[in-house]
């Protein structure tokens, strides 16, 4: 009799002794894995399914550094058409979704309704799920229905506006306007004198965002401090990953303008278990609740954008995938076979599982191009990757240029993670690594996890 695994991950093939100690024959199986996206969170994703037994991971379309830890595949997010061909000659096993956009475009329904991709896990949530983050106006209607603390909102469009502006009368500065569709992290405006939130309402309905701004959702503003927290959901049971906190802003001290993401943390000191059950009770499990209550088959991540008032959970927003750069940071954290957690997701036996997190700090440092987040040059040649100590670098925007050398391709370059024993310790590996990283123009936060640090 045959006894069949899934190959090892740290030994060469040639190594493998194909006979156990009972001299019974053994067959070690790969298992195939396509990642979705070019960022750095898709690095840390494939870096991270790569440490799995049997995997091979491809990367749709990747970057310079995710072609160190798996195959990169020359296709686009948008043609479902290629990626379905790709994932039948590949043999594909599972599918993770990196980005939100081909979520809200349909991938996991395309799949869904295709015989002939019928084996394939794919994580993600299909068109409707992914609502949650495509209308803000959904998710708003959403949380009311199903009882989840937010900030209170009208929603606006051209038929209404008179009442736009009696709510923003209504309310106290500082006012938040935000798009109701995708636009590109960009969609939300934030203003403290209301003659100007009135204008640029008029501004968001009149196209500022196209269509996405052709509704647009007035909010209260929450106080507090703001977490990331992670849920792995399949529908039925979840897990909760590590959660970070992202730092936006261009400069130190949260000044200048806002960006991608310049940095994450996690574990985050104020995220204590009675912050966290809290978040379980009052947001995690009614909107599970409400998912099914919807006939929403929810396989996949769902990303809280929360704001810790005075120990309370409300919901700014739900993300239908994995943050960025939260999830350079999250990775290092996650302990055991990652791509068997996210089979038994799509398998719906996440209660089967075994899931752990590592009790230590990540601390991650985001190397931008200098302009970012306005215009900056592209190309730029980077040294330093091969002195590395210690630390993980996420490759966020590079590529190969003519002579195969590493060069930047975006406002976000290179993440810089360091796990350790403290924040403290995280915090002074990963800026020592971080400075010999060079390219024309770098620029990055020096202040990532001070606060934190100092909240102890
Ligand atoms: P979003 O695109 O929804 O993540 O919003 C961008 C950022 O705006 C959030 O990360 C918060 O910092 C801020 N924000 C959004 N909504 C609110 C709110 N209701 N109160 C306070 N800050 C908010
Ligand atoms: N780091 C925030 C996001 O990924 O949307």
């Amino acid at each position: 009799m045959e006894k069949i695994v899934m190959y090892p991950a740290d030994i060469e093939k040639d190594a493998v002794n194909w006979k156990d100690a009972q001299g019974q024959h053994i067959t070690a199986v790969r298992r195939n894995i396509l990642v979705l996206g070019s960022g750095g969170r898709e690095h840390a994703l494939a870096w991270k399914l790569a440490q799995s037994d049997g995997a091979v991971v491809y990367i749709a379309p990747g970057n310079a550094g995710t072609a160190q830890v798996g195959i990169n595949v020359n296709i686009k997010l948008s043609d479902f058409k290629a990626i379905k061909d790709f994932c039948i000659k590949q043999e594909i096993h599972l599918v993770v979704v990196g980005p939100e956009q081909p979520l809200v475009d349909g991938i996991v329904d395309f799949f869904k309704e295709d015989a002939d991709l019928r084996g394939v896990n794919i994580i993600g949530p299909d068109r409707r799920g992914a609502q949650l983050e495509g209308s803000k106006a959904y998710a708003k209607d959403f949380m009311e229905k199903y009882g989840v603390p937010t900030a209170k909102c009208f929603k606006v469009n051209k038929d209404n506006l008179d009442e736009g502006y009696k709510f923003l009368e209504s309310v106290n500065a500082p006012y938040v306007l935000k798009a109701d569709g995708l636009a590109a992290g960009k969609g939300v405006l934030i203003l403290n004198d209301l003659q100007e939130a009135k204008e640029e309402l008029g501004k968001m309905l009149d196209g500022k965002f196209g269509a996405a701004s052709a509704t647009v959702v007035i909010e209260e503003f929450l106080k507090g401090i703001e977490v990331s927290v992670f849920v792995l959901t399949d529908g039925e049971h979840y897990v909760l990953l590590p959660e970070a906190k992202d730092y936006k802003r261009i400069g130190d001290g949260d000044t200048g303008l806002n960006t991608g993401g310049m940095g994450a943390v996690s574990p985050v000191p104020f995220c204590t278990p009675d912050f966290l059950d809290k978040v379980e009770q009052r947001i995690v499990k009614p909107t599970l609740k409400g998912l099914k209550a919807e006939g929403i088959d929810y396989k996949g991540f769902i990303f809280l954008g929360l704001m810790n008032d005075n120990g309370n959970p409300y919901v700014i927003e739900y993300n239908v995938r994995m943050g960025d750069p939260e999830t350079e940071a999250v990775m290092t954290r996650i302990e055991g076979d990652f791509a068997d957690l996210l089979d038994a997701c799509a398998d719906g036996r996440l209660d089967e599982v075994h899931y752990a997190k590592s009790n230590k700090t990540a601390v991650t440092v985001m190397l931008v191009s200098g302009g970012y987040p306005e215009a900056y040059k592209k190309g730029m040649v980077m040294s330093g990757l091969d002195s590395l100590k210690d630390v993980v670098a996420f490759h966020a925007g590079t590529t190969f240029d003519a002579d195969n050398n590493v060069v930047t391709s975006g406002g976000r370059v290179i993440a810089v993670t360091a796990h350790c024993e403290s924040i403290e310790e995280a915090r002074g590996v990963a800026y020592r690594e971080a400075e010999k990283i060079r390219f024309e123009g770098v620029n990055y936060r020096h202040d990532i996890g001070l606060d934190l640090m100092k909240m102890q």
